[in-house]
């Protein structure tokens, strides 16, 4: 198993280009077992959950070549509706093959995936949402058997909660329904928004894109037929990298970019001292003389997100008086804390809320990620502290991070990637 080990505290400086986003690349190419013919995706990133996405495709029988970031992906020759328990296990993401694969062929089964690190992660607003369109759905030995064998009807389907995934899989579902959908309460993250703008593209009629009700009426089973596009920047790659130039003390430019996704992100980065200077798809963080501390509560976008709680909890470290950090997402999404801990970090937990003390001089120790974002967090911290940190169990970030330590090495941190 590889490691990291970096050698802090760094100075960072230069250029870093921002990959695709993962979770919009994730539900689009799902998406594409909505069609029956060809499709190009570019700017998909490199990374494990791809692989792991493409891996589950290879066993439904789909035929794809995947080059540097271009996927060119045929699904005509669909064979297999089922998602194995080996893969979904690897991977909840896995559970985006329900909608679209149920919408085209009439019936799936997907493993039901289980809990997770930063919560119990329940999938029942997917199913609910579906039995409203008509699906009949059983849990039968750990997987879930969904069958509509006269194609999903369209419904009025209002979420109890707002869910990304859920969002994501009904959204697919409509698209081949019969007749119209509407949804309510609909996630409005940008890779929900790509997502429809995408099957609008495709053709499917869908009104209300980038707000909480859209109006999707379906094809009746007729296949769709997607142009070549690209996959949008990963905006919380972005903020991650943003947070290294913030707690380094650096200057450092993000390129290929999306300034516009990443708003909640640089309002808290200026609350903490920096500035930060957009110009089309690029973007320049300036460090702040002294951080200072900042409170932080987890929500839907357009709020903060819950995929960059974990790494603003390292820049608090170093931010002088008390921040205060809510999850409201998830409820166990603080397996951080202990090895933040380990490093030397003041933080107090109760229930759902962080409250940190700074700055403090973190000092470099072992330290092991839990999951992927928990993960970029001790990598940032690491980068502060003096000394060796050795992040154990890096797996977690390559599951999302394209190259994250050549990256990093690039902008002239001390980072190597070795085996235990
Ligand atoms: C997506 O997960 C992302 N994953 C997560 O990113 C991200 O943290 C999360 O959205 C929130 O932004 C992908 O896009 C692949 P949810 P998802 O359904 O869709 C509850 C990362 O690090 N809920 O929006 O699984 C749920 O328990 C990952 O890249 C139900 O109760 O999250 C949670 O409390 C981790 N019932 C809340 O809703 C359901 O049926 C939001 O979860 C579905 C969700």
């Amino acid at each position: 198993m590889d490691y990291l080990s970096i050698t802090g505290p760094s100075r960072l400086q230069g250029e870093v280009a921002i990959s695709g986003a993962k979770n919009a690349a994730l539900p689009l190419i799902a998406a594409t077992l909505l069609s029956d013919q060809p499709c190009t995706i570019e700017n998909i990133p490199q990374v494990a959950d791809i692989r792991t996405l493409l891996k589950l495709f290879e066993k439904l029988g789909s035929k794809f070549i995947f080059e540097e970031h271009t996927l060119t992906i045929d699904n005509e020759a669909i064979d297999n509706t089922i998602a194995t328990y080996d893969i979904v296990k690897t991977m909840r993401a896995s559970i985006l093959v329900l909608g679209p694969l149920l919408a085209r062929f009439g019936r799936c089964e997907v493993s039901l995936p289980g809990g997770c690190a930063i919560g119990q992660r329940p999938i029942d607003l997917h199913l609910k949402a579906l039995e409203q369109m008509g699906a009949l759905i059983e849990i039968k030995n750990g997987y879930v058997v969904a069958t509509a064998p006269e194609g999903l009807q369209g419904a009025q389907i209002i979420f109890d909660k707002v869910t990304v995934t859920g969002s994501e899989n009904i959204i697919m579902a409509a698209a081949l329904a019969r007749g119209k959908s509407v949804l309510i309460n609909v996630a409005k993250e940008p890779e929900v928004v790509q997502l429809c703008e995408i099957l609008s593209a495709a053709g499917v009629s869908i009104e209300g894109i980038g707000t909480g009700e859209l109006t999707i009426h379906g094809t009746d089973r007729t296949p769709l037929t997607f142009d070549p596009f690209a996959i949008i920047p990963d905006r919380i790659e972005a903020g991650t990298y943003l947070c290294a130039a913030a707690i380094t003390y650096s200057s450092v430019t993000l390129t290929n970019v999306r300034p516009d996704h990443l708003d909640a992100v640089t309002a808290k980065l200026h609350e903490a001292g920096c500035r930060i200077e957009s110009e089309g798809d690029s973007m320049v963080l300036y460090p702040a003389a002294r951080l200072k501390a900042f409170e932080i509560s987890t929500a839907e976008y357009p709020g903060f997100p819950t995929d960059m709680q974990a790494q603003f909890m390292a820049l608090a470290t170093q931010a002088e008086g008390v921040s205060i950090i809510e999850e409201r997402l998830f409820e166990n999404r603080f397996m951080h804390v202990s090895e933040l801990q380990r490093l030397g970090a003041s933080i107090h937990l109760k229930g759902n809320t962080a409250t940190l003390n700074g700055p403090i001089q973190l000092l470099g120790a072992d330290v092991m990620a839990t999951d992927l974002r928990a993960s970029s967090a001790l990598v940032l911290a690491g980068l502060a502290a003096s000394g060796v940190t050795n992040v154990h169990r890096i797996y977690h970030l390559d599951r999302g991070y394209e190259a994250l330590h050549e990256k990093l090495k690039s902008l002239g941190a001390k980072i190597e990637r070795l085996r235990e």
